[in-house]
């Protein structure tokens, strides 16, 4: 009998015992976050990083505000990349008036809705015409629809599946010509442990098959182990020289706005958790060590060296850790990278034409170099 192929193998999900133990580092997390990461200083003390230009998605509220305030804090110049840019000007309008430094913080807002892969071309298109570095991108932006049905964007996606990877995994694509011009630079996804809890299907990322019954968990921990397994594979194509990482990180169990489609009466017991939950600076340190710790960009050499099936991941405690034993599946991740590619209307070939500045075509917008 032929062996099952690695699409086949994906259908039929998680075994109990891989499920369980996805679970178990879930709520370890939870409950002993703060214990593990005692040794942690809040704020995480940063560098100077005048020479840093830092995009970070979904910084008008939550771990992204927290992320574009201490980069711009130390001097970095950050771009908060936000579908509501009034809030975002009136951010920096308080961070402003409430900083310490002699400089004013060299902050600017652009556009940009992950909702519509339209946005995020016109995006990058926009900040590639400027010809400038980008030295990091932090892909932080995310939804988690609580208890929501099944909703798709304009694009036609599922949208945990859509704000949380297909747009993020877009916009690295196409801001690689900036990465390239900013090296040594990264890419840093703002992941969670959710993702221990899921497997991914590469022939139906949109749950749309029925073969799997879709729940707000399922939508969100499967984005989540998408984005791991599409970053292994970038991690893997992307030459050493281009000096480009790739990083996945674990901000730990935070209390923000991501619970604000918990129903009432569960919110009041979120808001009794804060003994155990990271505040938003807690939950920034993981990023922000990942985005300026100068044994990063050794470390993902190493791990592409050793031929390590997963990116690097960094955990909340700002130490590496491995990602799930489903998450380094290169089989399937190889499978979910071209899957991605093919929903966000790009070809096989991309990353090889963005990286040596030739036109490349995306379905949802001419991209010129
Ligand atoms: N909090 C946790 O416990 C936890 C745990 C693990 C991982 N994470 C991850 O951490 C990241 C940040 O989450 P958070 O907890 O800080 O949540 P949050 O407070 O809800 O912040 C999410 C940010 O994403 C933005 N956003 C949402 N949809 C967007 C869209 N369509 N286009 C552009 N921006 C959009 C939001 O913009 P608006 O302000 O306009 O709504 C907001 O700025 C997410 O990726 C989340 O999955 C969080």
């Amino acid at each position: 009998m032929a062996s099952p192929s690695a699409s086949d193998q994906a259908k039929q999900g998680l075994s109990w015992m891989e499920w369980l133990q996805g679970w178990s580092n879930v709520i370890y997390e939870v409950l002993f976050q703060k214990v593990e990461a005692r040794h942690l200083k809040t704020p995480l003390p940063l560098p100077p990083l005048n020479n840093l230009t830092c995009i970070v998605t979904g910084s008008t509220s939550g771990i992204g505000l927290e992320i574009a305030r201490q980069l711009a804090e130390s001097g970095a110049h950050v771009v908060m990349a936000v579908r509501n840019p009034t809030a975002a000007h009136s951010l920096i309008q308080t961070w402003q008036n409430q900083t310490s430094s002699k400089d004013s913080l060299n902050i600017d807002v652009m556009e940009l809705n992950l909702l519509s892969l339209e946005s995020v071309v016109r995006f990058s298109e926009k900040w590639n015409l400027l010809g400038k570095p980008l030295n990091v991108l932090i892909n932080n932006a995310g939804i988690f629809s609580i208890g929501e049905p099944q909703k798709f964007s304009n694009d036609g996606y599922e949208t945990h599946m859509q704000v949380n990877h297909l747009a993020p995994a877009l916009l690295s694509l196409l801001l690689l010509p900036s990465l390239k011009r900013g090296a040594p630079s990264r890419i840093i996804n703002v992941n969670s442990v959710m993702h221990f809890v899921c497997n991914v299907d590469p022939n139906d990322m949109n749950f749309v098959s029925g073969k799997r019954k879709f729940s707000s968990l399922v939508g969100y921990s499967s984005s989540k182990l998408a984005q791991v397994m599409f970053s292994n594979i970038l991690h893997k194509r992307l030459p050493s020289e281009s000096g480009i990482s790739i990083i996945c990180v674990g901000p730990g169990a935070a209390q923000t706005n991501v619970a604000r489609d918990l129903p009432k009466i569960l919110q009041v017991g979120y808001q009794l958790i804060p003994l155990i939950l990271f505040n938003a600076e807690e939950a920034s340190r993981s990023t922000l060590f990942a985005a300026t710790d100068p044994e990063i960009p050794k470390y993902c050499a190493q791990l592409k060296w050793d031929e390590w099936p997963a990116c690097a991941y960094i955990s909340y405690t700002c130490r590496p850790m491995n990602p799930s034993k489903e998450a380094q599946r290169m089989d399937i991740s190889s499978l979910v990278w071209e899957k991605t590619l093919d929903m966000v209307g790009l070809s096989g070939d991309c990353l090889e034409m963005l990286l040596e500045g030739k036109e490349t075509q995306c379905r949802y917008g001419a991209h010129l170099n």
